[in-house]
C-alpha cells in the first residue's frame, strides 16, 4: 500500500519566465526510456514480483524504498514543467466578449485594454511550438511522454525476476537517467529547471550507489569502482554540489514507510561513499518537503474552467 503528502521533495524557485522550450525537453526526464516514470515503474513491478523475499529481504527491502521514492521524483518533474508553463500564452478568455465582439464601443475599448490584441487567437504561439501537446492535450502542463512526444509506455519495464539482472538493469538505468538529467540541465539556464535536475542528479546518484552496493553483497564484484558514470561529478553542477556539501544529500538513503518496515536497508546502504568516502547512512524518516507551487488559472485553455456570468449574459443577448 502506499500513503500519499500534498508536498513536494524539492523546493523549486520560480521560473524567469514562461519557458516551453525547456519544458519539453524537460518532458524527456518524465517519459522518456531513462525518465522517472521508467525508474517508478521498473523498481515497483520488480518489488511486486520479488519471489524469495524472505532470504534476500535486505534486497526487497531496497526496490521497494527506492520505487517510493520515485514517486517524488515525477512530482517534481511534473512541478518543473507546469512552472516553465505557466503564463506561456496570454490569458486571455475565450469565454469573455472582448476586441471587435463586444456589444458597445466603451466595452470593445475596456477590452482591448484588458486583454490587448489577444483576441481571437490567444493560442497562436504554440502553433510555432514543435510539442504542441502542452497546449492542444493539456493545459500547458506535464504529460507521461517523452521530449518527442512519444507516450511513455511498459517495455521500458525490465523485470525479468533474476535478480543479479534486474539488480543490473537498475544500474544501468540509473547511469543513463543520470546521462538524461546532466544533459537537460545544459539545455537550459533556468533556476527551475536547474534546480530540479541538480536535485534529481544527487538523488539518483544515491540510487546508483545503491545498486552497485547491492550487486556487490550479491555478486562480490566492486561495481562501484566504475562510477560516476558518465565521468563528470555530481560537484560540477553547482545545484547538485550544494545540496551535497551543504547537507550530505547524497549519503543519506531516507525511509519512505514506517519504523518496522524495510528494516534491512542498512545491509547494502553501508560504508563509505565510493566518490568523496563519506559515510552512507540509513535515516528512519521521510526527507524534507516543501508545499506545492501554485500552478495559476490558465482561462485561454479552460483551465480549470468555470460558468462565466459575462459571456452567458453576452450569448442571451446575441440570441434575443
Ligand atoms: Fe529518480
Amino acid at each position: 500500500m502506499i500513503q500519499r503528502f500534498d508536498q513536494i521533495v524539492v523546493d523549486l524557485p520560480e521560473p524567469n519566465g514562461p519557458n516551453p522550450a525547456a519544458a519539453a525537453a524537460i518532458q524527456e526526464l518524465m517519459g522518456g526510456k531513462f525518465g522517472e516514470m521508467s525508474t517508478l515503474m521498473n523498481y515497483t513491478f520488480q518489488s511486486f514480483n520479488f519471489r524469495g523475499r524472505e532470504k534476500y529481504r535486505p534486497f526487497y527491502d531496497l526496490i521497494c524504498n527506492i520505487a517510493a521514492e520515485e514517486y517524488s521524483h515525477i512530482e517534481a518533474v511534473s512541478a518543473a514543467i507546469n512552472l516553465l508553463l505557466s503564463g506561456a500564452t496570454p490569458r486571455a478568455d475565450r469565454n469573455k466578449p472582448f476586441g471587435e465582439d463586444a456589444a458597445s464601443k466603451k466595452k470593445q475599448s475596456a477590452n482591448k485594454k484588458k486583454y490587448g490584441d489577444a483576441n481571437p487567437a490567444p493560442l497562436s504561439d504554440p502553433v510555432t511550438q514543435f510539442y504542441r501537446y502542452h497546449f492542444a492535450t493539456s493545459a500547458q502542463a506535464a504529460l507521461p511522454f517523452d521530449s518527442m512526444g512519444n507516450p511513455w509506455n511498459g517495455s521500458y519495464v525490465t523485470c525479468t525476476g533474476n535478480l543479479k539482472l534486474d539488480l543490473l538493469h537498475n544500474f544501468f538505468l540509473e547511469c543513463g537517467a543520470r546521462a538524461g538529467k546532466s544533459r537537460v540541465y545544459e539545455m537550459s539556464n533556468d533556476p527551475t529547471a536547474r534546480a530540479m535536475c541538480g536535485y534529481l542528479l544527487v538523488r539518483g546518484g544515491v540510487h546508483i550507489v545503491a545498486y552497485a552496493k547491492a550487486l556487490e553483497k550479491l555478486s562480490g564484484v566492486p561495481v562501484g569502482g566504475v562510477l560516476p558514470i558518465p565521468d563528470v561529478s555530481n560537484r560540477k553542477f553547482p545545484e547538485a554540489r550544494k545540496l551535497e556539501e551543504e547537507q550530505g544529500l547524497h549519503t543519506i538513503m531516507w525511509k519512505w514507510c514506517p519504523e518496522d518496515t524495510y528494516t534491512q536497508l542498512n545491509e547494502i546502504w553501508n560504508g563509505p561513499h565510493p566518490e568523496d568516502g563519506q559515510e552512507l547512512v540509513v535515516r528512519d524518516e521521510m526527507p524534507p518537503a516543501f508545499p506545492w507551487p501554485e500552478f495559476a488559472e490558465e482561462p485561454q485553455l479552460c483551465a480549470p474552467g468555470e460558468i462565466d456570468p459575462e459571456m452567458l449574459n453576452y450569448y442571451a443577448a446575441k440570441l434575443t
